[in-house]
């Protein structure tokens, strides 16, 4: 899944949306915990850790109205793997309300972990019906269940039973071309006690292939009396105004776009309340990831922050001007430090106008290199 296409924002003039306010863009509960902004920050494996969560809700003030961990194995939870464990933290502080997804197909198993997530604070457990990745399925997990509908029933009532928080279920719109069913999934997934769905417009055999099929979402929103949240290639503040318009859906999730652009919760929030939308400047750019390295400390071992800055700094800078030489001398650092030195750097000149100068530093830094080695 972490090869998933990265998404191209789309011009949102004809979508209608201009500055608010959008008195209909209302909140919504899934059983007793509110969402109080119908904008989810999506599960994703190897990018949604709490650092990164986080992340999200310093670049966009609070304005994140769900958060959702990256999948975590039942297998793992129920075994006290350490790294499945760790995937566990959180600082209710921030990531508030926080939904755990859990993937796997053993019933009792499912169940227990959902106690531990729960255990571990979780207001909300997931249950992932949609990952397409072949070790999982194979295992009869992620969007296998959708072709076991009786199974799925059953472990979805099951892990309804075992614990005190809701049960919402992740699905995609079925599992290939000729097999969409998720408006069948979805209302026996309802009939067994979940109380929010949330759906991705892909069918599995799609992976991140096409486009998202929203009529699907809006099938399923029609069909089932609890709330539903659609997902898929949501780009900019705008159009997820507009995908919550989408007939019956109560909330959007906003995955990729929100690697790149973190502070997309909070452009929709100044959208929403018609305020001059928020300026995201080099500085602002800086304090952001500054924050997410500290974050990420606290977690993960210092030898592998840099491949996390790296993973983030990437999509950060995706379409900035110089970003690609930024991107190209801060990827050779070895060090947190070292790579802060480039990155530093070249967001003070971008605020400053002084690019071209950061630009011609760069490569001949590049050339000095390049000679000593
Ligand atoms: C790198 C990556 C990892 C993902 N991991 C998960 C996951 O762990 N659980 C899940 O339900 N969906 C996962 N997804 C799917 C997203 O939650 C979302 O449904 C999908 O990316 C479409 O939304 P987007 O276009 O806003 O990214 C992942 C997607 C990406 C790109």
């Amino acid at each position: 899944m972490a090869n998933a296409p990265e998404l191209t924002p789309t011009t949102s003039t004809a979508l209608g949306v201009g500055p608010g306010p959008h008195a209909d863009i209302a909140p919504f509960n899934i059983g007793p915990v509110r969402v109080q902004r119908p904008f989810v920050l999506a599960p994703m494996s190897g990018v949604t850790d709490s650092a990164f969560r986080r992340m999200c809700g310093l670049a966009s003030t609070d304005t994140v109205g769900l958060y959702v961990t990256e999948f975590i194995s039942i297998e793992g939870l129920t075994r006290a793997n350490m790294k499945s464990a760790a995937r566990l933290a959180f600082d209710a502080t921030i990531e508030n309300p926080l939904s755990v997804q859990i993937f796997g197909a053993e019933i009792e198993r499912m169940a227990n972990a959902a106690q531990i997530a729960q255990d571990a604070g979780a207001q909300i457990v997931d249950i992932n019906c949609g990952c397409p990745a072949p070790k999982v399925v194979k295992r009869g997990g992620g969007a296998e269940l959708m072709r076991q509908c009786d199974a799925l029933a059953r472990l979805v009532e099951r892990t309804v039973g075992a614990v005190q928080v809701p049960v919402t279920v992740k699905i995609r719109s079925g599992w290939g071309a000729d097999s969409i069913n998720a408006v069948q999934v979805a209302k026996m997934v309802e009939e067994a006690g979940a109380q929010m769905i949330a759906v991705h417009g892909r069918t599995r055999l799609q992976l991140y292939t096409g486009e998202a099929d929203w009529q699907v979402v809006a099938d399923v929103a029609a069909n089932v009396r609890v709330p539903v949240v659609g997902s898929g290639d949501v780009t900019t503040a705008e159009e997820a105004i507009w995908r919550a318009r989408t007939p019956g859906v109560a909330g959007v999730m906003i995955g990729r776009a929100a690697i790149m652009n973190p502070w997309i919760f909070g452009q929709i929030d100044d959208l929403i309340h018609g305020k001059p939308q928020r300026v995201v400047d080099g500085a602002e750019r800086l304090r952001v990831l500054r924050a997410f390295a500290e974050m990420a400390a606290e977690r993960i071992p210092a030898h592998a922050i840099p491949g996390r800055l790296k993973q983030v700094l990437a999509r950060m800078t995706k379409g900035m001007e110089f970003g690609s030489l930024l991107r190209e001398r801060a990827m050779r650092a070895q060090t947190t430090e070292a790579m802060f030195d480039w990155i530093e750097r070249f967001f003070v000149a971008a605020d400053t106008g002084e690019l071209e100068t950061w630009a011609e530093a760069a490569r001949v830094d590049a050339v000095q290199v390049s000679v000593a080695a």
